[in-house]
């Protein structure tokens, strides 16, 4: 039997990273980090240790620490993830500050492509004033994305299909999106964490736009008066994003920067009837 801080100084060194190390020891250990604090001492069970080396050996060739815990932190909501979702990114809660700061007192939201519901679910959290529709062309992610609502309590009507069309008829003060939007030919597709996630959630036609186009043009019908539609790009899509919204009805867009100094979210508000 190994004590934990040995077998986590070797699997550190294994993965090159000890913050990974330390999320799948927990995962194994049923435990949160902090619990190793006061147990770097303490002798593994050779079934826990088994277990933990097939988590780390699956971390070497390449699967997301995501997938293996199934869990993954999003607007300090824990939120479970599996491969029929994506993973949510800690840039995507600049989409969920820019949604918190227009959404009026009472106001309903939309939440395009939802996934685990990560987006949905953190407006549910901080607004329960709020009526907060989220859709999802996956069953399968939409799946997890109701058990997340349950699990955390929270109140988010889900919906099957593609983009609008499964809220025929209903207007939202506000309408956001994560959508797809890496460009179908890009290489990083392969590489990295990516090449776990589903690729329904990534990519979206040859400049990565199609998805946004199909949004952008779909949206002043589900919006209210003087309604808003915010949605995350890529780093490199924030002009011709804007772009889109050049024609009426919209009023001048934005481009919003995240944390590491990227165009991130582009959004406009639809100009009053
Ligand atoms: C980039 S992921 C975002 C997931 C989640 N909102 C997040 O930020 O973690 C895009 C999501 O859009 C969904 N999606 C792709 N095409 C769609 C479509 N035509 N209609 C509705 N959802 C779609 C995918 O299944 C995926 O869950």
């Amino acid at each position: 039997m190994t004590d934990i801080r040995t077998i986590l100084r070797s699997a550190s060194h294994a993965l090159g990273d000890r913050l990974e190390a330390e999320l799948l020891l927990a995962h194994t250990l049923g435990v949160n980090r902090a619990w190793f604090f006061a147990h770097a001492d303490d002798a593994l069970p050779a079934s826990e240790e088994t277990r933990f080396a097939e988590f780390v050996a699956r971390r070497v060739k390449g699967e997301p620490v995501a997938y293996i815990t199934g869990r993954r932190d999003f607007w300090s909501l824990p939120l479970e993830v599996t491969p029929a979702t994506l993973i949510p990114r800690p840039e995507t809660e600049l989409l969920v500050e820019l949604a918190l700061a227009r959404l009026p007192e009472g106001g309903r939201l939309l939440d395009l492509g939802t996934g685990s519901g990560a987006i949905a679910l953190a407006i549910a959290k901080e607004r329960p004033d709020a009526t907060v529709h989220a859709l999802d062309a996956s069953e399968a992610a939409l799946v997890v994305a109701q058990r997340n609502a349950r699990a955390l309590g929270l109140r988010v009507s889900f919906f099957h299909g593609d983009w609008f069309a499964p809220v025929a008829g209903e207007r939202y003060d506000i309408v956001v999106s994560n959508p797809p939007y890496i460009e179908d030919a890009d290489e990083h597709l392969e590489q990295g964490d990516l090449r776990f996630e589903p690729r329904s959630a990534l990519s979206s036609g040859t400049d990565g736009l199609d998805d946004i186009r199909r949004i952008v043009t779909g949206a002043p019908a589900h919006l209210t008066n003087e309604g808003w539609l915010l949605f995350e790009h890529g780093y490199n899509q924030g002009a011709v994003s804007r772009a889109l919204f050049d024609a009426s009805p919209w009023k001048e867009s934005f481009t919003a920067r995240d944390l590491e100094d990227r165009d991130r979210v582009t959004g406009a508000q639809l100009s009053p009837r």
